[in-house]
């Protein structure tokens, strides 16, 4: 019989530093109106210069142990979504294993830049249906503002610092959600339209490639944009169609926050009112795998989702990737 998966506690990390759109101004050639009327944000956090990845994730890890009712120790597994890990390797959950206090239990690294939540809620629950797995710490977090040029204002507007984390578990106690089931996707076509491309193994580091700026995210932001909207909407309708529901079953969709436009633009291709879009980009800029997560996790403090309404999670990401979830919210 396949086992029932429930978020049972969720957190999230935004770091202390907020950097506004008029420092910005500063700093590259830009303006507060047209980082608003383009993008949405008017301000980001950006994490110390002291603070890794690491430190994020185990900050919102701790937050989603407390949500939960529960230790590090009572963990089974760890899985860490990031594009930014504290280093090419070991994995950056090995790292946040040892910062929170867990116990020897598998850790897993999950690449799939901004889709990275729906992942691993999708690959954890096939380990907690199989068992004997009971509680899975699953944690997105990203220090974009690493990967950041910050020369380039195409992309040094957007991108941004933060972490959320959700303890999964197989047990019905005190629970904010069940996970009723998703889909997830990835084309690999699009991959060098959103890339870091120096530093691996394609292009180690050396004096010419970081002279070359290779070590920074490089973006062609109005093909990500295209694609976004397309895969997002086309990973909600087969979210929708595994679960058996249709759109106005959901009541909130939680959507990866990139761009205001990219919100509006999914809600119309996919007939939605945009007022069932859960949207704090505004304060949060781009944190990439974290993002919905934090959107999540704010709204919910709000007082914005109610006893069994249904929500959707829909993120896009590096990759290409793309991903949706169905959630049943019980508070
Ligand atoms: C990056 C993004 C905000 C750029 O917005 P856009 O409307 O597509 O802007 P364009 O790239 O067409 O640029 C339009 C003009 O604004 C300029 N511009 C770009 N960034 C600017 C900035 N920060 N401030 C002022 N002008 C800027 C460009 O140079 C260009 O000028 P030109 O017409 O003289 O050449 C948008 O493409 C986007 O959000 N893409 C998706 C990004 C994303 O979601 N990434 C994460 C996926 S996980």
């Amino acid at each position: 019989m396949t086992r029932r998966i429930f978020i049972r506690g969720l957190g999230s990390y935004l770091p202390e530093k907020v950097l506004t759109n008029s420092e910005l101004e500063k700093m590259v050639d830009t303006s507060d109106e047209w980082i608003v009327t383009r993008t949405g944000i008017r301000e980001r956090h950006i994490a110390a210069a002291d603070q890794a990845t690491s430190d994020l994730a185990a900050e919102a890890a701790k937050l989603a142990l407390a949500d939960a009712s529960l230790d590090a120790k009572d963990m089974d597994a760890i899985f860490v979504a990031t594009v930014t890990p504290d280093m090419p390797f070991p994995s950056t959950a090995c790292f946040v294993q040892q910062k929170i206090g867990a116990g020897n239990c598998p850790c897993v690294g999950v690449e799939v830049g901004c889709s990275g939540i729906v992942y691993m809620l999708e690959l954890a629950s096939g380990l907690l249906e199989r068992g004997p797995y009971k509680n899975i710490l699953i944690i997105a977090a990203d220090k974009l503002s690493a990967v950041t040029d910050w020369t380039d204002r195409s992309t040094c507007v957007i991108l941004a610092d933060g972490a959320a984390a959700m303890v999964l578990s197989t047990e019905e106690k005190g629970v904010r959600a069940e996970y009723l089931g998703g889909f997830i996707a990835a084309n690999g076509a699009g991959a060098e339209l959103l890339c870091q491309p120096g530093g691996g193994s394609r292009n180690p580091a050396t004096e010419k490639s970081v002279a070359e700026r290779l070590h920074f995210l490089k973006m062609n932001g109005k093909e990500v944009f295209k694609h976004a909207v397309k895969d997002m909407a086309f990973a909600v309708d087969m979210a929708l169609r595994r679960c058996g529901i249709g759109p106005d079953d959901i009541a909130h969709f939680v959507p990866h926050q990139a761009n205001m436009r990219i919100i509006e633009a999914i809600a119309e291709y996919v007939h939605i009112p945009l007022e069932r879009f859960v949207a704090v980009l505004q304060r949060t800029g781009n944190t990439s795998s974290a993002s919905l997560a934090i959107a999540m996790d704010m709204a919910r403090r709000e007082g914005r989702f109610k006893r069994g309404e249904l929500l959707m999670p829909v993120a896009f990401g590096a990759g290409l990737t793309s991903s949706a979830a169905v959630l049943r919210w019980n508070g």
